[in-house]
């Protein structure tokens, strides 16, 4: 029996299990898929857990993607980009971490119709996935890419990394076609402040899916934007996982996105 797990901390609402034991069950396969609440001390261990086969594959959320690239052996090239893992397997006696994360952005947007190339982009937010958004956006042709975190700390390695973007203080608006809320607000049911009734044929997009309305989407959608939250890319991010891990590649149909 072969066991997955996502490591995090909080894991609570963690839906991964909940979608890979669907696909699991659906393809007949010998595994098990689990949460786990993890402190940083504990990382060294659970990645010994994969090197003695204990564990076959780890999707790592927040707060451990960046956290954990020292313990892995090699990062595959998605991952080095974007300095974020959130998929870890062994492969020839070797660690590596993975970034499903930039491609399961690519792919939601894909989906949306939504043409990126020669778009202004807005992104709130420099947390743990803000780094896979905007490889992802710049790998799509955006030609203008914002950034405004509360703290503007947090802002200046992203800069470091993609050194085209425009950092904006928290608070202040910039001219936009394309607004991304990758802060965890939503969560919480708080609302980003803005000056929603200035916005009209826009797209509003949060990367949270639960609640799948959030305050920002609900502001954009009054005004007549174009809104869509991050259920398709916590999808496509798993399924990339899954393939990697077990070399089938899991289906997406409606039985899945009621699922979640
Ligand atoms: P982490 O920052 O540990 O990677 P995350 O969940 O990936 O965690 O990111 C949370 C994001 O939501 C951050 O951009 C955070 O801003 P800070 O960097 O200033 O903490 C943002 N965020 C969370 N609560 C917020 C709030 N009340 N107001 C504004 N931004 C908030």
């Amino acid at each position: 029996m072969k066991k997955f797990l996502v490591i995090g901390n909080p894991i609570e609402h963690s839906l991964s299990p909940k979608l890979h034991n669907y696909w699991i069950e659906k393809n007949n396969l010998k595994a098990f898929y689990e949460k786990r609440k993890l402190n940083e001390e504990d990382i060294k261990n659970i990645i010994q857990e994969i090197r003695n086969n204990n564990i076959t594959g780890i999707n790592v959320t927040v707060p451990f993607k960046k956290l954990i690239i020292p313990f892995v052996d090699e990062l595959t090239d998605e991952a080095k980009q974007v300095q974020s893992v959130n998929t870890i397997y062994k492969k020839e006696d070797k660690i590596i971490g993975e970034n499903t994360d930039a491609r399961g952005f690519q792919e939601a947007i894909k989906m949306t119709n939504y043409t990126i190339k020669g778009k202004k982009i807005f992104i709130l937010g420099a947390g743990g996935v803000a780094s896979s958004l905007i490889y992802s956006l710049i790998n799509m042709g955006a030609t203008n890419i914002s950034l405004s975190n509360r703290t503007i700390e947090k802002t200046k390695y992203l800069k470091e990394m993609f050194p085209s973007i425009k950092i904006i203080q928290w608070g202040k608006e910039t001219d936009f076609d394309m607004i991304l809320n990758a802060t965890s607000l939503g969560l919480e049911n708080e609302t980003i402040q803005m000056n929603y009734q200035k916005h009209k044929s826009k797209f509003f997009y949060d990367i949270i899916y639960n609640p799948p309305k959030t305050n920002f989407l609900k502001g954009g959608e009054k005004f007549k934007n174009k809104i869509e939250n991050g259920k398709l890319m916590f999808i496509f991010q798993a399924q990339l996982a899954f393939k990697i891990w077990h070399g089938i590649n899991p289906k997406i149909d409606k039985e899945v996105l009621d699922l979640i």
